[in-house]
């Protein structure tokens, strides 16, 4: 579980935003350079029907329900929600299967909230905990809207020491992603541990008084994050863990190599990552270990909160939990995440 001090993580990260909502270009992760599209064409050039790697998990339809342990506590980044247990949260339809397998994990979007109140939400963690491996979440849509703060990450015990790898992070109305390590002492990004430079967020990962930013890069592609990320039906998030290091990618909706749906990935045939965190300046296994899975949306709290009026969103952020209408579209819709590992 997230420990009480990544509140102040997400505080120290959160503070430097400014004008979330309506530019790209000066804000603490801007993004520059890096050509995040990529051709159609390419991908279906290849068919790499040779994967070294075995299906380990498949987690889709009821598994995120059996599979996956309800978070209920109160929200450890202070956002403005209630985590349901799993029996309120299936009573009260805010994880729920659809009929053609697609996962619901929703914010409630049906009962008034007052001004500053607590909202009912999910979060969800494997109760499986992982040492590495290739790891690929397909998700047709993602939460998103003024106040709302979604994650798919994963998390090691003794945060910061088991580390946490963000895969999918953001806040309000951003476009694009942002992919975060934060660790114990000694893991940074180094020049000649960063693949695509222009997009570096910050390099030191660990925590350092109160300095607990991490590390990270941001995707250039606006279609990585929200709203723009639900109009093409989102995409897949791979990441791969291993001794080398840590790689990120993002493919939106129709640029999904064939690899990723026929189940065979073979990363070695996939285009240069969105985010490179090499083993060079970081040893994997001393600072990440017995990571869980986690998806979860909250609201306002630490991130969102600090963020809310640089962000361009109207009045307050405890205004924002009030207004039903926003959460209308705070809800994950998930078609699988896969894990493999080599034989
Ligand atoms: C890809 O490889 C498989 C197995 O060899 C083959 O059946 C299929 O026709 C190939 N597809 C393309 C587009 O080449
Ligand atoms: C509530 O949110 C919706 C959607 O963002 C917005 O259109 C509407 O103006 C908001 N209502 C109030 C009272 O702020």
């Amino acid at each position: 579980m997230m420990q009480a001090v990544f509140a102040a993580a997400l505080l120290i990260l959160a503070s430097p935003l400014e004008g979330l909502a309506n530019t790209h270009d000066n804000i603490h992760w801007s993004r520059h350079g890096q050509t995040g599209r990529r051709t159609t064409t390419t991908l279906q050039a290849r068919n790499n029907t040779e994967s070294p790697y075995k299906l380990e998990d498949l987690y889709r339809g009821e598994s995120f329900l059996n599979d996956w342990e309800f978070f209920s506590d109160p929200d450890p980044t202070h956002g403005l929600v209630n985590y349901q247990t799993k029996a309120n949260a299936v009573k009260k339809k805010l994880a729920f299967v659809q009929s053609d397998g697609t996962t619901v994990l929703a914010v409630d979007d049906f009962t008034d909230v007052p001004v500053g109140g607590n909202r009912d939400s999910v979060r969800i963690s494997t109760k499986k905990k992982y040492n590495g491996g290739l790891f690929i979440a397909d998700f047709w849509k993602m939460p998103h809207g003024c106040s709302v703060w979604p994650a798919y990450w994963s998390v090691g015990p003794n945060w910061p020491n088991g580390g946490e790898i963000d895969i999918l992070e953001g806040v309000h109305e951003q476009e694009t992603n942002s992919y975060t390590l934060h660790s114990g002492e000694g893991c940074t990004l180094s020049a000649n541990n960063v693949r695509i430079k222009a997009n570096v967020i910050h390099d030191r990962c660990a925590s350092s008084g109160s300095d607990n930013r991490g590390c990270g890069f941001s995707d250039s592609d606006e279609r990585s994050y929200g709203k723009p990320f639900n109009m093409i039906a989102g995409g897949v998030f791979a990441h791969l863990w291993n001794s080398q290091g840590i790689k990120m990618w993002f493919f939106p909706r129709g640029e999904v190599p064939a690899d990723i749906n026929t189940k065979k990935p073979n990363p070695d045939a996939w285009p240069t990552p969105s985010a490179f965190f090499s083993s060079k300046t970081c040893n994997m296994a001393e600072h990440f270990y017995e990571h869980s899975l986690v998806l979860d949306t909250t609201i306002c709290g630490d991130f969102a909160g600090a963020t809310y009026a640089s962000a361009g969103c109207p009045g307050t952020c405890e205004q924002a939990v009030a207004n039903t209408t926003i959460f209308k579209w705070a809800k994950w819709k998930i078609n699988y995440i896969a894990t493999y590992q080599l034989p």
